[in-house]
């Protein structure tokens, strides 16, 4: 009875998104080893500067992205995803709330200028974790010969400066031969920002890029966390008043159990409750009128294994 009246709840208040978007980020399978305990210096290199410094193409005020989506998806080019994870310096913290704004090349190396294409920013999410999806910029003449396909950011946790750089990719043939990518060594090493991409079976070429750098972080309890089975990237807005989107990952074909409980425990809606495959997955939550304003959690359960929550917060 219960059952039967929570599956109308649940039909009645879930809209379901579009599904299996884009693939899990291949680092996020590292995690949990990785925030749970002090990484050496050898393993936690810190951000760099890029040579060439922010380079005579940077227009400020680029908008928020929509879903990760730095390339609409009628850009011509090799679709790409980059994913990370924002940490302190000492790699023992995440810092949620990252500013990345990130700028690039179009397919045949040429920048919008005057307009805001293949411009735009992210926020690392309450786990530090950020992503993103566009095309593989092209490579242009810098002089006599071709820069090396490369992405410019602009970083800058919540009350830090901001640090611009590059990054580059593993194979690129121009790499030795600029100026700024060709760096190994000082303050403009480019050594950790040159990253392999691999393509996943969704035809895109995936690149983790973690970015250690000066800001306050806060710890990651690990305790509950099984993030190798799956996670929920993402909820916005939070707080939220009518409506509430969720992104979530599921890293292997499972039972999939995404719930919003009270602060009692008690189910309040069941959002999925089905056999997923491995993908990313939105989902958005629009409560009933009579669901009071207050806190409450967000579950995900893989083959009923609770491997990851988040609060949220219904406003008034
Ligand atoms: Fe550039």
């Amino acid at each position: 009875m219960k059952d039967s009246k929570n599956r109308r709840r649940f039909l009645k208040n879930v809209m379901l998104g579009a599904l299996s978007v884009v693939s899990v980020p291949i680092s996020l399978k590292s995690l949990p080893e990785k925030v749970s305990k002090n990484v050496n210096s050898e393993n936690c290199p810190p951000l760099t500067l890029d040579a060439y410094g922010q380079g005579p193409f940077y227009t400020a005020n680029a908008p928020n992205l929509q879903n990760g989506q730095l390339a609409d998806v009628n850009e011509l080019g090799q679709r790409i995803q980059i994913s990370g994870q924002v940490f302190n310096l000492e790699c023992s913290e995440i810092i949620p709330n990252t500013e990345i704004d990130i700028w690039h090349a179009d397919d045949s190396g040429v920048y919008d200028n005057v307009g805001y294409n293949l411009r735009g920013k992210v926020f690392s999410n309450n786990q530090g974790i950020y992503t993103f999806e566009t095309i593989k910029p092209g490579f242009y003449l810098n002089g006599s010969t071709y820069r090396p396909s490369h992405i410019h950011f602009k970083i800058t946790p919540p009350g830090f400066s901001s640090l611009i750089t590059q990054l580059y990719f593993a194979g690129d043939p121009y790499i030795t031969s600029d100026f700024a990518a060709s760096m190994n060594s000082g303050v403009y090493d480019a050594t950790h920002r040159i990253i392999p991409l691999s393509l996943n079976s969704l035809g895109i070429w995936e690149g983790t890029w973690d970015i250690i750098i000066d800001g306050n972080g806060i710890s990651l309890n690990t305790d509950y966390l099984h993030l190798d089975k799956g996670m929920i990237y993402n909820v916005s807005p939070n707080p939220f008043n009518e409506i509430i989107d969720i992104e979530y990952g599921v890293f292997m074909n499972s039972d999939v159990k995404l719930n919003v409980i009270d602060l009692s425990g008690n189910i309040i809606a069941e959002l999925s409750d089905i056999n997923q495959n491995m993908g990313k997955y939105s989902v958005s939550w629009k409560p009933e009128s009579y669901i009071a304003p207050g806190v409450y959690f967000l579950t995900l359960k893989i083959n009923d294994l609770q491997v990851h929550y988040i609060k949220i917060v219904k406003e008034i």
